[in-house]
């Protein structure tokens, strides 16, 4: 079905109801008008006719040609023209003049006289029918071209005043939609921006009338959902904090009672051999370098430090962790392959953050190729941001596992944190950005980035995982 906005509902209707009126008002005064002057017109003809005859000048046509400037005319009872004033032309005269419809109208209405506006020559006539002796016609014919000149020019300027007017209403009513349309339109958008999930911004209250009103219950109620909004999200990470401190404690439990046995041992055997007491010294040295591990992991994704944004070469940060992790890529047998989107514009992004988070996905590629494979890097641009795909031609990640990839300490290497791509996640989120991924078990992985692209979606400057 088609649509009508709302502006056209209110100008439309404006514009035809104008229209109806402005065209009406004047062919009826015209008509009204025209209607009182022939009556008018009438009338003092038929004054002149009874002048005529009383003074005798019935008989005598050029004299009343003179005195009146109209016109004599007397046909005998067959139409033919017993004599006229007129000059010119006179064929057809009888139609022209309708007689025959005239003698009609005398018999059957028995009147003394009978008027009609005839046109003669292209001449209109008022004329003035009066029966003589013997069926023959006495007719008084005053011109009234200059009235018919006259009422054309009114019915012009009628219907030119009637355009302007058609036209004011139109712009008229065209402003008033405007001007009531505007603000719904402003309010429509912003429930897309709502809708689009963005809860932060507030909408401009322009008029103080009914949509006016919308407006502050809308931004009411924006307020309320993004309260409630918060709300679960502190829940939420409320629930992932107690979580990660159980991780924790069981991720540094292993090392801490592998501490604890060499350190017992330790003590016990006073008389170890040197050489035994330093390797179990080493033992300890690597348990505490291996929380030290977690406990750096941890910090990051915990306490991450605020995001520093500048715009970057994209494809140039990329090359940078590419160039550094050349030689272990080469010597685990693992083929590269780059296709970089040419002439990227410049992305927002704190190179720092984005070159670790990059780096975790390609060391998890590697470590998912033991035997050697393929790593592909794209980079593709959107409209409004940016995707960056990593392949890896490697063991895959089973269905089941892939739901909880970015999830703090998930992992499933027996050396492994499980913080890395949990991570990854966070710096994409820092960004505004996105991160996801899918596998196929056996064929390999794509793990793919997204950056925004455009200035008003730039990433926020301090966001923590507290926030
Ligand atoms: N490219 C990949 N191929 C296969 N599995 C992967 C890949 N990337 C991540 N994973 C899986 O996701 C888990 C979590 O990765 P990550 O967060 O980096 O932690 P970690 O590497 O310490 O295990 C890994 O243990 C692994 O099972
Ligand atoms: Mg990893």
């Amino acid at each position: 079905m088609r649509r009508y906005s709302i502006q056209n509902k209110i100008v439309l209707p404006f514009i035809l109801l104008f229209t109806v009126v402005v065209l009406i008002v004047p062919v009826i005064t015209i008509a009204l008008f025209d209607r009182k002057y022939d009556e008018q017109v009438s009338r003092e003809t038929q004054e002149w006719l009874e002048t005529i005859e009383d003074t005798g000048f019935i008989h005598q046509p050029e004299k009343v040609k003179e005195a009146y400037g109209a016109e004599v005319t007397v046909v005998s009872s067959d139409n033919t023209v017993n004599y006229t004033t007129l000059s010119g032309d006179r064929a057809n005269f009888a139609d022209d003049m309708k007689l025959n419809e005239v003698r009609k109208r005398i018999k059957e209405s028995n009147v003394d006289f009978v008027s009609q506006n005839v046109t003669v020559n292209s001449k209109h006539y008022k004329v003035i029918y009066y029966p003589q002796v013997y069926d023959r016609l006495y007719c008084l014919m005053r011109p009234i071209d200059k009235i018919a000149d006259a009422k054309r020019h009114i019915t012009l300027l009628m219907f030119g005043i009637a355009a302007v007017v058609i036209l004011l209403v139109a712009l008229i009513s065209h402003l008033i939609g405007r001007n009531l349309t505007n603000p719904i339109k402003d309010l429509v958008q912003f429930t897309r921006k709502v809708a689009g999930g963005n809860l932060n911004e507030q909408c401009e209250v322009k008029t103080h009338d009914e949509i006016g009103d919308l407006t502050v219950a809308f931004n009411q109620m924006t307020r309320e959902l993004r309260n409630s909004r918060n709300e679960l999200i502190s829940a939420e990470r409320l629930a992932t904090a107690g979580k990660m401190a159980a991780s924790f404690a069981h991720e540094i439990r292993n090392p801490l009672s592998s501490m604890q046995m060499l350190a017992q041992m330790l003590m016990r055997k006073g008389d170890l051999p040197e050489a035994r007491r330093k390797q179990s010294m080493q033992y300890i040295l690597e348990e505490i370098e291996r929380i030290d591990v977690i406990v750096k992991g941890f910090m990051d994704f915990a306490r991450p430090a605020s995001l520093n944004p500048a715009p970057h070469d994209l494809n140039q940060v990329l090359q940078e962790v590419l160039d550094l992790m050349g030689a272990n890529l080469n010597h685990h047998q693992i083929g590269l392959v780059k296709k970089f989107a040419p002439n990227l514009p410049p992305v927002l992004l704190d190179r720092d953050k984005l070159k670790q988070a990059f780096m975790n996905i390609v060391l998890n590629a590697m470590d998912a190729m033991p035997k050697g494979g393929t790593l592909e890097i794209v980079t593709l641009q959107g409209v409004d941001k940016v995707r960056i795909d990593v392949m890896d031609t490697g063991i895959g990640i089973a269905p089941e596992d892939l739901n909880q990839l970015f999830e703090p300490f998930f992992t499933t290497k027996s050396q492994g944190t499980g913080l890395g791509l949990a991570n990854a996640k966070r710096v994409l989120e820092q960004h505004s950005g996105d991160i996801q991924g899918r596998s196929v078990v056996g064929q390999g992985t794509t793990i793919s980035l997204w950056l925004p692209l455009s200035s008003d979606s730039s990433p926020s400057k301090s966001k923590k995982i507290g926030e």
